[in-house]
């Protein structure tokens, strides 16, 4: 985002792939090379990766059951990046503005008791708790692929259902055009909120029509697991074909309203993250080019960088929500 490294460089993230089954399958073969006696260098190697995965994970997450989501374009066959990438590289401004800050910091936000406050427009205002919106839809696992405006990004096998479901319980009144996610702001367990890089709390917010697209993801876990502290626990935001920053981490109120909000990077800076923020290989960022991306967990010296797809690859999906929109003013 607009923030700069102690290098005085733009700071950006990096990933790879794993879920659960991945690992199974990993362990398998490497008992296969193991029996066939070549697996010295590839045992030490794994026994590696196994340690730092694990001391990323340092509240024993627990599992969450999902089915396969039936969605269109819920699951995409990228290679899911590697649970150590996705949960060591984030975004969380809340614990520091470096990328490994989230991971090192995040331990203090506290995520029992819970509850999610849905006012505003709607029939039916009304206060969640955590195990009510676990319970309100059953729990698909969905892989999305999440563009970051930095120029890099990942692909998470993530836990959850459609927004919709819960915006259909609360009846949105019919002059309800947004939505907005008013998100955590507690200086004592997020250590840098009061820092004046953004103004707290952190605010995204979507249309309705696009908080209402099946693909608009409601998150409490990824990698069959909860969601990582760092990762925006115990509830947040996933919106596959908009820029990262539009989802929202450690979600506690849902406003519905008819006025389009104010939102945490459009305030810093309007003039580069619009309201919309659809990925948008033809309209740069006023300091980067937003034509290609860097897979995190493909970064080596010589890797090609991807070509960025428009709307992140759900052109097909969620295109027609912008139907006869200029996307260039629209960003
Ligand atoms: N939510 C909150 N509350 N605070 C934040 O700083 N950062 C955003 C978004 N949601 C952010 C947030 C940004 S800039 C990105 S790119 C994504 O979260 C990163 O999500 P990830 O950690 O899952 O990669």
């Amino acid at each position: 985002m607009l923030i700069k490294n102690r290098d005085d460089a733009f700071v950006h993230p990096v990933t790879s792939e794993i879920t659960s089954q991945r690992q199974y399958e990993g362990r398998r073969e490497l008992m296969k090379r193991m029996a066939t006696g070549v697996a010295g260098a590839a045992m030490a190697s794994w026994a590696a990766r196994e340690a730092h995965a694990q001391s990323v994970r340092p509240n024993k997450l627990a599992a969450l059951a999902s089915v396969k989501s039936t969605v269109a374009g819920a699951m995409t066959m990228d290679k899911v990046t590697e649970y150590k990438d996705a949960s060591t590289y984030n975004n969380f401004y809340e614990f520091g503005t470096d990328k490994a800050d989230p991971a090192k910091n995040a331990h203090t936000l506290k995520t029992t008791p819970w509850t999610v406050e849905v006012e505003g427009m709607v029939k039916k205002p009304a206060k969640y708790t955590l195990e009510d919106l676990l319970k309100l839809s059953a729990q698909e696992e969905r892989i999305y692929r999440l563009r970051c405006v930095e120029g890099w990004s990942m692909v998470i096998p993530w836990i959850g259902y459609s927004l919709s479901e819960l915006i259909k319980k609360v009846e949105p009144l019919g002059s309800a055009k947004y939505v907005e996610f008013i998100t955590q702001a507690d200086p004592k367990t997020m250590p840098f909120v009061g820092s004046r890089v953004l103004d707290w709390p952190y605010v995204e917010a979507l249309r309705l029509d696009e908080a209402m697209h099946p693909l608009t993801l409601l998150s409490f876990g990824m990698y069959g697991e909860v969601l990582p502290n760092q990762s925006g626990a115990p509830v947040r935001l996933v919106v596959p074909w908009k820029y990262g920053f539009k989802s929202g981490k450690s979600i506690v109120k849902i406003r519905f309203t008819d006025k389009q909000p104010a939102t945490a990077w459009n305030k810093a800076a309007a003039n580069e993250y619009g309201f919309f923020s659809n990925v948008n290989p033809d309209v740069d960022h006023p300091r980067w080019s937003q034509a290609t991306e860097r897979r995190i967990g493909e970064d080596g010296l010589f890797a090609k960088k991807r070509k960025t797809l428009p709307f992140n690859g759900y052109e097909a999906q969620v295109g027609q929500l912008y139907a006869g929109m200029d996307l260039k003013k629209n960003f």
